[in-house]
């Protein structure tokens, strides 16, 4: 079988210093651009998270003030449905995917009174179940994804009361498999962006110090392949996005230095759009937000101070995370 690994290169006359300006109006003006109206149409159901990695992104660029903030908290307000959580969009149902996405977004804007704060803890409270896990909204998909999501809303709102934490503890770690990685449900196969999604719950949770951390580990750093870039799984093509769940496990586990940091940060760099801006998931595909916040939020972990420094629990800037008390769990 034809190995995948070696099969992305960067060009060498890809983009080699990260294009700051570019970036700011890529994100500043993409819902805007007429370019991007059959994408903004795809995908209209996720928008609250879209303009989590827009203004998340605007933020690591020191240009979040690009946005219309009145516009986009309304938007929120729009979103919040009677049942307690937030839709993708307006009309849509409830996701904790999106309810982490409101509430991350009010945090950096500082104006959590968008929201009706009480019923949204009530609404990712009654999506716990008795094993610990959460479902993501009321049709009862399980996924480590939500445990994650739940737990750093709750956490960010101060509210981790609300739950029973030693059960979703008990969940998350009941997911961590003998290779060293984490899946979406206990005995699923490991995924780094699953690997993110458990290591930021259990950091969150105080429960780091439960793990083999060596082993875990071990399995993020052998995601990296010869150009440098990260994949999710075994045989899988290196992906920017990877970039942030892969960087941001080794360094809640301690252990970014375990891979190598220039030929990542070289993967990330040959991503981008050298004309319009943006970043995409591999060199001269085209760019989107979510991956330009993932590659943008990977250069800050590797140290780019050109960026705003990020969280790797909660991806968001530091200083936010901070100013609400937040000091999640990192080994050293
Ligand atoms: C890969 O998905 C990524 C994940 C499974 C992690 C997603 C994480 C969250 C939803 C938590 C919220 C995140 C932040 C940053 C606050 P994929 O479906 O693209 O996987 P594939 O590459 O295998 O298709
Ligand atoms: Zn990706």
């Amino acid at each position: 079988m034809k190995s995948v690994e070696g099969s992305i290169k960067c060009a060498d006359d890809a983009p080699k210093e990260l294009l700051h300006k570019l970036h700011v109006e890529y994100l500043a003006t993409y819902s805007s651009n007429p370019k991007h109206a059959m994408e903004k149409t795809i995908s209209e159901y996720l928008r609250m998270s879209g303009a989590y990695w827009t203004l998340t992104g605007l933020r690591l660029l020191g240009a979040a003030d690009r946005l219309d903030r009145s516009e986009l908290l309304r938007f929120i307000g729009q979103c919040q449905t009677p049942a307690g959580g937030v839709a993708g969009s307006v009309g849509h149902d409830p996701h904790l995917l999106y309810t982490l996405s409101a509430v991350q977004i009010c945090c950096m804007y500082d104006a959590l009174d968008t929201l009706d704060v009480p019923r949204l803890v009530e609404y990712v409270a009654g999506l716990q179940r008795p094993d610990g896990s959460f479902q993501g909204d009321s049709w009862g998909e399980v996924d480590t994804r939500f445990s994650f999501c739940a737990i750093a809303c709750l956490t960010l709102l101060n509210r981790l009361d609300a739950i029973d934490t030693a059960a979703a503890g008990e969940f998350v770690l009941s997911c961590h498999n003998w290779d060293g990685g984490f899946g979406s449900r206990p005995r699923s196969e490991s995924h780094a962006g699953q690997m993110y999604c458990c290591l930021g719950a259990l950091s969150l949770l105080g429960r780091l110090g439960e793990l083999d951390a060596d082993r875990t580990g071990w399995w993020l750093c052998e995601r990296q392949l010869p150009a440098g870039g990260l994949n999710g799984r075994p045989e899988k093509l290196p992906d920017v996005c990877y970039s942030w769940w892969v960087l941001a496990s080794l360094s809640i586990l301690g252990r970014l230095h375990w891979i190598d940091e220039e030929s990542v940060t070289r993967f990330i760099l040959a991503s981008q759009d050298g004309e319009d801006g943006g970043i995409s998931d591999r060199p001269g595909d085209v760019c989107d937000p979510f991956h330009t916040l993932f590659g943008l939020a990977g250069l800050s972990l590797l140290g780019d101070r050109s960026l705003a420094p990020i969280d790797p629990v909660l991806c968001m800037p530091t200083e936010t995370v901070r100013g609400r008390g937040v000091r999640p769990q990192v080994l050293t």
